[in-house]
C-alpha cells in the first residue's frame, strides 16, 4: 500500500477512536445541569445508534482542518462530536421504514430493529438536539461568537436547506427521475451538506480569514459530491458483508442517481475528476495540506 495512505488510515483510526471516547462521555447515564433525567432505553438506542462502528470521517475532517489553519484540537473535536451525533440521527432516520426501510447499518441491525419505530424517531429528535447543546455549551471553549457561527452553519447545513431539504427531495426522485443538475443538488443538500460543514467548521474553530473559509468551503463541496458518488458506485459494485449496509438498493427502488443514469465508466472518471478539483484547492497550503489530500482520496476509493 502506498505509504502515505497507510499513514493517513493509522490517522484516520486514531482520531475515530478519540471521537468514540469523547461520545461515550456525552452519552453516559449522567444527567446534565438542567436536564431533568435520562430514560435509559432511549440512552441506550442513542448510544448504539452512534457507538456501533462507522468511519467518523466528518469528525476527522472537522479536527484535519481546524490542525490545518491552527485551531484548538479539544475543540475540534467536540465540534467533530457534534456533527457525528446528525449524520448518526440522519442514518437512524434514513433506514426507518418510512424512508429507505433498511434492516442493516455499519454491520449491525438498524436501530428500528434492534429497538422499535418510535425509539429511532427519538433517537434521531435526541441527538440532532444534543449536537446543537455539545457546541454551544462552554465546554467548547471556543469565543461564543465563534460557537454562535458554528451553530448556525450547522443548522444550516442538518436543515430543510441542507440535510433534510436532500433527504425529501431523495425520495421524490423515487417517483419522478430529476435531471443531472436535480441529481447534483440533492446530492450537494443530503450529503454534501454536512461534510461541506467538517471542512467549514475547522476554519470557523481556528478563526481562520474568510479566504481558507471558502477555500475549505469549497473543498468540502467537492469531497462531499465525491462521497455521494463513491456511495452509489459501491451501492451497484460493494456486498453487504463489505459494506456492513445492504447493497443493490439504489436500483431496487428506482432511485436518480448519476450512476444510473451515465453508468460506471462515467462515475469512476468524474470521481477522479473531482478529486483533483479537491486537491487544487489545497495547493496554497504546500505539505501541510497533505493529509486532507490523502483524505479526498479516501473519500473517492474507500472499498466501505
Ligand atoms: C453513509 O455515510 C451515508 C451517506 C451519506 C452516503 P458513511 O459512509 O460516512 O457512513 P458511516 O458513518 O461510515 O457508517
Ligand atoms: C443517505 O444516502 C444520505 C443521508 C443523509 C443519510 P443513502 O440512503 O444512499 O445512504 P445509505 O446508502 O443508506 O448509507
Ligand atoms: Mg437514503
Ligand atoms: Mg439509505
Ligand atoms: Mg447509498
Amino acid at each position: 500500500m502506498d505509504p502515505s495512505f497507510e499513514a493517513f488510515e493509522t490517522r484516520l483510526s486514531a482520531n475515530a477512536r478519540e471521537i468514540e471516547t469523547l461520545l461515550e462521555t456525552l452519552l453516559s447515564a449522567t444527567v446534565l445541569d438542567d436536564e431533568i433525567g435520562r430514560p435509559e432505553q432511549l440512552r441506550s438506542a442513542m448510544h448504539y445508534a452512534v457507538l456501533n462502528g462507522g468511519k467518523r470521517l466528518r469528525p476527522f475532517l472537522v479536527v484535519e482542518t481546524a490542525a490545518l489553519l491552527g485551531g484548538d484540537g479539544k475543540a475540534a473535536s467536540r465540534v467533530g462530536a457534534a456533527l457525528e451525533c446528525v449524520h448518526c440521527y440522519s442514518l437512524v432516520h434514513d433506514d426507518l421504514p418510512a424512508m429507505d426501510d433498511d434492516d442493516l447499518r455499519r454491520g449491525k441491525p438498524t436501530v428500528h430493529i434492534a429497538f422499535n419505530e418510535a425509539t429511532a424517531i427519538l433517537v434521531g429528535d435526541s441527538l440532532l438536539t444534543y449536537a446543537f447543546d455539545i457546541i454551544a455549551s462552554p465546554e467548547t471553549t471556543l469565543p461564543e461568537a465563534d460557537r454562535l457561527a458554528l451553530v448556525l452553519a450547522l443548522a444550516r447545513a442538518a436543515g430543510i436547506g441542507g440535510m433534510a431539504g436532500g433527504q425529501a427531495l431523495d425520495l421524490a426522485a423515487e417517483r419522478q427521475q430529476p435531471d443531472e443538475q436535480g441529481i447534483t443538488t440533492l446530492q450537494a443538500m443530503k450529503t454534501g451538506a454536512l461534510i461541506r460543514f467538517a471542512c467549514e467548521a475547522g476554519a470557523i474553530i481556528a478563526g481562520a480569514s474568510l479566504a481558507d473559509r471558502k477555500r475549505l468551503r469549497r473543498f468540502g463541496e467537492r469531497i462531499g459530491l465525491a462521497f455521494q458518488l463513491a456511495d452509489d458506485i459501491l451501492d451497484l459494485t460493494s456486498d453487504a458483508a463489505t459494506m456492513g449496509k445492504a447493497t443493490g438498493k439504489d436500483v431496487g427502488r428506482g432511485k436518480g442517481t448519476l450512476v444510473a443514469m451515465h453508468g460506471l465508466a462515467w462515475a469512476e472518471a468524474t470521481l477522479a475528476e473531482q478529486v483533483r478539483e479537491a486537491e487544487a484547492l489545497l495547493a496554497p497550503y504546500g505539505k501541510r495540506g497533505a493529509v486532507l489530500t490523502e483524505a479526498a482520496r479516501f473519500v473517492a476509493h474507500r472499498k466501505s
